[in-house]
């Protein structure tokens, strides 16, 4: 073995852009979390009696120092299903990986009750990947409601993911709810093959008292909307006994509605596909047999009652069906996890600035915004005072507009209509990457 060779070509990588990327991404942040226990809830909720819930602002212990732009981008910790999806020449191979796509999508929300920083108006977020191919810009374009568009592109052209997300909040007293609107487009270029769906409903519980805990729900449907054919996926909810939290359950069918894989497993662990008939053949043994004779604790009653709703004990992990093939299943989080607000690896490296990074990504990168930066250093009194100041002035901007008469325009992102669908959608009007920022607000 030649051992200057190998330095050379050690240090040619380390300087190479791929490198940069590789070895820069960080495994952790760079102060832990504030704890909650030394905040009074109860201080801040005897301020707020008779307020309008809107008007009430949330205090800064209860977020994590990322913005609402950055956590949707972590539908991309997964890319390497849909570069996969692309390889398939089998169109069901390729609606399973993009099914395990959009549930793995949800998994990163496991344990995460932190609230996101709202997205000021006008800001941006861009991430580019090029170890993994792909690149991705969004931006909030509106405030009231709150809309964010986000648009990504793998760099050998072979796919495109794209949406616009309007989350609906709904307060029940005991729990939030929040239904995430928006379509989500995944274009495969090579199979002339476009899908969408919309994610799941969530649900935080225990907003006020107890142990916060997340649920997912709902029916997502994918389409493919080159033949009719679906993927309906069921995000149960956790049931009276709790025996059915964090499942999924769907199948792929064609026009003819003729079943061709169940797709089963949990968002928070694992996704197999398998034979309908295998499936069936099994569960009706399991059946046979008494089903499992587990216990299961029932979930507190949440109609009536000051008790908090207590999650339901979850060990069972999902049991493999003779078969079955294994689609995704969830990476470990990192050691420093808890005390960093539960982020995943992905989720660490969202808000890094690396030194190359300035004067490079738009200035209005939500990188670049101070109560974020301050709450990641764990500078929580700085924090604060800035998400005020920012808060203000986006008021402020907002009431000179007014006496101007002056509309807000949004700089990367136009509405329009979804072209599979024809739903309101947010298009992107392309430009980002050629990284000239002429015009942009000044928002912090
Ligand atoms: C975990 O966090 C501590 C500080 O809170 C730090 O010293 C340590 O290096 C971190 N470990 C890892 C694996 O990141
Ligand atoms: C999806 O659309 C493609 C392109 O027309 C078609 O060949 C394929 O059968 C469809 N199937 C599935 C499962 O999505
Ligand atoms: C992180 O997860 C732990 C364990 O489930 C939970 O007790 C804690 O509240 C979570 N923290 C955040 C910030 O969501
Ligand atoms: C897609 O990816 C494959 C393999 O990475 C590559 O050969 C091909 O050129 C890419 N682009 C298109 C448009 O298919």
């Amino acid at each position: 073995m030649n051992s200057e060779e190998d330095l050379v070509l050690y240090i040619t990588f380390l300087l190479s852009p791929i490198a940069i990327s590789l070895f820069c991404l960080r495994t952790t942040l760079p102060a832990p979390m504030f704890s909650r226990n030394e905040f009074s809830i109860w201080g801040f909720l005897k301020k707020c009696i008779g307020m309008e819930l809107s008007k009430i602002t949330m205090p800064i212990v209860f977020n994590e120092p990322l913005s609402f732009l950055q956590r949707i981008t972590e539908y991309m910790e997964h890319t390497y299903l849909i570069h996969k999806a692309c390889t398939r020449s089998d169109s069901i191979e390729r609606m399973q990986l993009v099914a395990a796509f959009a549930i793995s999508a949800v998994a990163s929300q496991w344990d995460r009750t932190g609230k996101p920083f709202n997205p000021l108006l006008g800001e941006t977020f861009e991430l580019t990947r090029d170890e993994e191919g792909y690149r991705l810009i969004s931006e909030q374009v509106s405030h009231h409601p709150p809309i964010s568009a986000f648009y990504s592109e793998s760099l050998n052209q072979n796919f495109s993911f794209h949406g616009s997300i309007y989350p609906k909040l709904k307060f029940w007293g005991k729990s939030v709810e929040a239904e995430p609107k928006g379509t989500m487009t995944l274009e495969l270029s090579k199979h002339r093959e476009a899908y969408t769906w919309t994610n799941p409903m969530c649900c935080v519980h225990n907003v006020i008292l107890g142990k916060l805990w997340i649920e997912q729900y709902g029916t997502v449907e994918i389409v493919n909307h080159s033949t009719g054919d679906k993927c309906l996926l069921n995000f149960k909810p956790c049931g009276m006994f709790g025996k059915e939290l964090h499942r999924v359950e769907g199948h792929i069918q064609d026009k003819s509605k003729k079943k061709h894989r169940v797709i089963y497993g949990k968002w928070t662990e694992c996704v197999y596909s398998i034979e309908p008939k295998v499936y069936e053949a099994n569960k009706k043994a399991e059946k046979k047999s008494g089903g499992d004779s587990k216990k299961h604790k029932q979930v507190k009653s949440s109609t009536g009652g000051d008790d908090a709703d207590e999650m339901p004990d979850v060990q069972e992990t999902v049991t493999m069906v003779p078969g079955s093939t294994l689609l995704w299943r969830v990476a470990p989080r990192p050691p420093n996890s808890t005390q960093m607000y539960n982020f995943t690896n992905f989720a660490m490296t969202l808000n890094e600035l690396e030194p190359g990074m300035i004067g490079v990504i738009a200035p209005t990168d939500c990188r670049l915004r101070p109560d974020i930066r301050a709450m990641e250093n764990g500078d929580i009194d700085t924090a604060s005072r800035e998400k005020e100041r920012l808060e203000e002035k986006q008021r402020a901007a907002r009431r000179e507009r007014a006496k101007d008469e002056e509309e807000w325009s949004t700089r990367w992102f136009q509405q329009g209509n979804n072209p599979y669908t024809g739903a309101a959608d947010w298009i992107y009007k392309g430009g980002y990457f050629d990284r000239r920022y002429p015009h942009l607000p000044d928002i912090y």
